[in-house]
């Protein structure tokens, strides 16, 4: 089948799949305390995920990223890892992997590393207990930390997703880099970005630009450009004097739209071709109108692709009321 090429000549390789909205953590830039979840029946079950995931890969999809909320929650959800699995065997699938927060890491890494996959990024914004549980709210550090070994012990290559927070993030930089360049895991620094109403204005006094992250570990080490990428959005550079490779995830102080190759399903079936934008897709109406055909499916995939737009629309700037512009109302543990 021909590949996915958007209306700007970019090719769809990379699905990001939500599994479920829900958390066992309450990150303060990603959730508000009180969430509202989703209720069953709009949630695609886990053959429907299997069946739209399938197609995708019939139309050329080589990388499989699991993400929630936190995946792992998801009841059941090995078997879909397993399910996942028989494409990379048939060799349609480059990677399977997944974003998780490692509270259940401990339990399911060596069973991810059975199903085929080879590394996992782990969100990890703190190395400080009191910190993590501010910024976390529900999480507890060792937990983590706990998961994190498992995954490493069962050969997981481990990526450490760091948001990078103004005050948090520019205390601990330092930390964090020569933690992971000692435990041998790959550490990329996220801007964080407005998406989903979480009841503060955090986000934006919290707001802290690569830019100056980049300059401030300059002072310290010798950072060398690193031309080669993993297929996601981040940019890295490697450290001479420890030799590790920290990644630069800069949507909104220098924006990577030119080269996005990657589309996003939620965990209702609506395909999102921008992380930044509004609009999507709804193919689990296609899905279930179409329980036998899978070209009802296929044409829907290629209707949606054709939507992608060119860029998206995150801006810190404040509007004339003050308000925060360029904010995307869903939440990201939704995509
Ligand atoms: P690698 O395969 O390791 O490159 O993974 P990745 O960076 O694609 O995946 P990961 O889930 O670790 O992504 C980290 C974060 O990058 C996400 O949680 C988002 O915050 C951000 N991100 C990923 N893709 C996009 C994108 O298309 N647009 C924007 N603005 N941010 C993205
Ligand atoms: N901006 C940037 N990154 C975010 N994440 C969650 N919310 C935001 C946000 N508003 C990150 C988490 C995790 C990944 C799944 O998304 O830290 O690394
Ligand atoms: Fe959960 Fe990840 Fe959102 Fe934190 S950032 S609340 S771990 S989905």
């Amino acid at each position: 089948m021909d590949p996915l090429v958007d209306p700007f000549g970019r090719s769809i390789r990379y699905l990001r799949v939500s599994v479920t909205d829900r958390c066992d953590f309450r990150c303060v830039y990603c959730m508000s305390e009180d969430m509202t979840f989703l209720p069953k029946n709009e949630i695609l079950t886990l053959e429907e995920l299997d069946r739209l995931c399938s197609a995708f890969v019939r139309h050329g999809v080589e990388k499989l990223r699991i993400t929630g909320g936190e995946p792992l929650v998801r009841r059941n959800i090995m078997s879909f890892f397993e399910a996942m699995g028989r494409h990379l065997r048939s060799g349609a699938l480059r990677e399977l992997t997944l974003t998780t927060n490692g509270s259940q890491l401990e339990r399911f890494a060596a069973d991810l590393a059975r199903v085929g996959v080879r590394r996992v990024n782990v969100s990890l914004d703190t190395l400080d207990e009191d910190r993590f549980r501010k910024l976390t709210r529900w999480g507890r550090l060792p937990q983590v930390l706990r998961g994190i070994e498992a995954a490493h012990a069962a050969g997981l290559r481990v990526k450490i997703n760091a948001v990078a927070l103004k005050g948090d993030t520019e205390e601990e930089m330092f930390d964090l880099v020569q933690w992971c360049a000692k435990e041998g895991h790959d550490l990329t620094f996220i801007e964080v970005m407005p998406m989903g109403d979480i009841g503060n204005e955090m986000r934006l006094d919290q707001f802290w630009s690569l830019r100056d992250l980049r300059a401030r570990l300059a002072e310290r080490y010798t950072l060398t450009d690193v031309t080669e990428r993993t297929g996601g959005p981040a940019r890295y550079v490697r450290l001479e004097e420890t030799g590790q490779k920290i990644g630069f995830i800069t949507p909104l102080s220098h924006n990577f739209c030119e080269s996005c190759n990657r589309v996003r399903l939620t965990c209702t079936g609506q395909l999102h071709t921008c992380l930044g934008q509004e609009g999507a897709s709804d193919l689990r109406a296609s899905l279930r109108a179409s329980t036998m055909d899978d070209a009802v499916l296929d044409d829907a995939i290629r209707a949606a692709i054709r939507l992608k737009p060119k860029g998206h629309d995150f801006d810190y700037s404040r509007g004339e009321a003050g308000v925060v512009g360029g904010r995307i109302s869903r939440h990201m543990s939704h995509t």
